[in-house]
C-alpha cells in the first residue's frame, strides 16, 4: 500500500521531465514541490533560474543548488510547477493550503506552462471540500468576513497565519464554487480582499497525478 507522501514523489519525480534545461522556471510551495525541488536538485538538470513562492522552497532550492531569480527580473517563465489542494477535469484549482497562494498566482500568471504534481486524493468531481483560502488585509478581515457571509460562505480565521505580505488567512467554507471563474473574479472585487485561492481564470495546463496503479497525465476536457 503507497502512502500520500509516496504518491507525491513519484508525480514531482516526473514533472523533472518537463523542466526545459537553459530556461527560467517557477517553483511552487508544499510538501509535493519540496519532493519536486529535491528530485531537480539531483538530476543535475541546468536551468537558469528559478522564481519561487515561498521562504521554504527558496531554502530548499539553496539547500539543493537551485539558482532562484526575482519575478520582477524575469518577463516570462517556461514553467511553472506546483502543487493543488484540490483539482478538477478542467485543471481548476483550489490553492493556498500553504498560504501562498498570492505569490502562487503571480508566478502562474508569469508562466507559458503550469504543470500540476498531485498525488489522487487531490483530484474531485467537484471544487469546494477543501476550505478556500482567502488572503486579506489584516484592517479590513472582519468587513471583508461579512461580505463572504452574504455570498453564501462560512469564513474562518487561520489562527497564527501570516502571509508572506503580512495578511491574513480566511478559510472559506460553503460557496458555491459550480462556477469557478466567476466566484474567482467576484470574490477579487471585494475591497480589502487580496487574492483568492480559486486558480480558474489561470488554470493548469497538465496535471501529473500519481495513482496507485500509475502515474496519469491529463490535460484539461472542455467536455
Ligand atoms: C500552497 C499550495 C499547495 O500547492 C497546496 O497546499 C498543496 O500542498 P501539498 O503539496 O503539501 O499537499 O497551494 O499554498
Amino acid at each position: 500500500m503507497m502512502t500520500q507522501d509516496e504518491l507525491k514523489k513519484i508525480a514531482a519525480e516526473k514533472a523533472v521531465e518537463f523542466v526545459p534545461e537553459n530556461e527560467y522556471i517557477g517553483i511552487g510551495t508544499g510538501s509535493t514541490v519540496n519532493f519536486f525541488i529535491e528530485a531537480l536538485g539531483k538530476s543535475g538538470k541546468k536551468i537558469k533560474g528559478a522564481v519561487t513562492t515561498s521562504k521554504k522552497s527558496s531554502e530548499l532550492m539553496a539547500q539543493y543548488g537551485i539558482p532562484e531569480i526575482h519575478p520582477n527580473e524575469v518577463q516570462r517563465l517556461a514553467i511553472y510547477v506546483d502543487g493543488a489542494d484540490e483539482i478538477n477535469h478542467m485543471m481548476e484549482m483550489i490553492k493556498g493550503g500553504g498560504a501562498a497562494h498570492l505569490p502562487e498566482k503571480i508566478v502562474a500568471k508569469l508562466s507559458d506552462q503550469f504543470i500540476c504534481i498531485a498525488d489522487e486524493s487531490k483530484y474531485v468531481r467537484r471544487l469546494g471540500k477543501f476550505p478556500l483560502p482567502i488572503e486579506v488585509v489584516p484592517m479590513a478581515r472582519s468587513m471583508v468576513a461579512r461580505q463572504l457571509v452574504k455570498l453564501g460562505g462560512q469564513p474562518e480565521l487561520r489562527i497564527g497565519c501570516k502571509t508572506l505580505h503580512g495578511n491574513e488567512i480566511l478559510d472559506v467554507t460553503g460557496l458555491d464554487l459550480s462556477e469557478p471563474i466567476k466566484m474567482e473574479r467576484a470574490l477579487n472585487e471585494i475591497t480589502g480582499l487580496v487574492e483568492n485561492g480559486l486558480f480558474a481564470e489561470r488554470p493548469a495546463d497538465l496535471l501529473i497525478l500519481a495513482k496507485k496503479d500509475g502515474v496519469e497525465l491529463i490535460r484539461a476536457n472542455v467536455k
